[in-house]
């Protein structure tokens, strides 16, 4: 699995600790991770693709992961998987809820592309109930994130919503 090629694909926004886990999860399995952005014209996010990928890039540096680089992408997971030359997607799978999503996921991806395939894993307990679209609303009405984001995004949740 060293010499492995990952993609770790996502919205990410904004990246929480659950995402966390699962890159420190794949940077010490593979050879190498790529953690790949969506940029999704027909979606209004929270944060600008610019702005998360400054956040993924400060936390990798944070980090020291040598061998996880941050990349943005557009249309078909498969092309990107294709243009990158990996071998495998990871996912990650916190419950029973995620997996008839994320197995319909797997199984077209791998209909359009049978040589790719998705890996999961588990994030730790801990985080298995965090999602971006909950942190989203939590923040944005005033709650407190700190201990379901890394500090990075956090403070950066305070400044764009304009909370002290
Ligand atoms: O963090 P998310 O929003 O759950 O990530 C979803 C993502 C980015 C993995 C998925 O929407 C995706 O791969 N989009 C790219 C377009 C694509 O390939 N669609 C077909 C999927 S079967």
């Amino acid at each position: 699995m060293k010499t492995v090629s990952v993609i770790y694909p996502g919205s990410f926004d904004p990246l929480t600790n659950g995402h966390l886990d699962l890159i420190e999860r794949g940077s010490a399995l593979f050879g190498r991770l790529v953690v790949a952005i969506l940029r999704n014209p027909e979606k209004q996010p929270l944060f600008s693709v610019a702005e998360r990928r400054e956040m993924l890039e400060e936390l990798v540096k944070q980090r020291r992961w040598k061998n996880v680089e941050v990349d943005t992408f557009e249309g078909l997971l498969v092309d990107y998987a294709a243009r990158r030359k990996a071998k495998a997607v990871l996912r990650g799978i916190r419950a029973i809820s995620d997996y008839e999503y994320e197995l319909q996921m797997a199984l077209l991806n791998r209909k359009l592309q049978p040589k790719l395939e998705t890996i999961f894993l588990m994030p730790a307990l801990s985080h298995s109930f965090v999602s971006s679209r909950l942190v989203r609303e939590i923040a944005q009405l005033g709650g407190s994130v700190k201990h379901l984001v890394p500090d990075v995004v956090e403070k950066r949740l305070r400044e764009k919503l304009d909370h002290p």
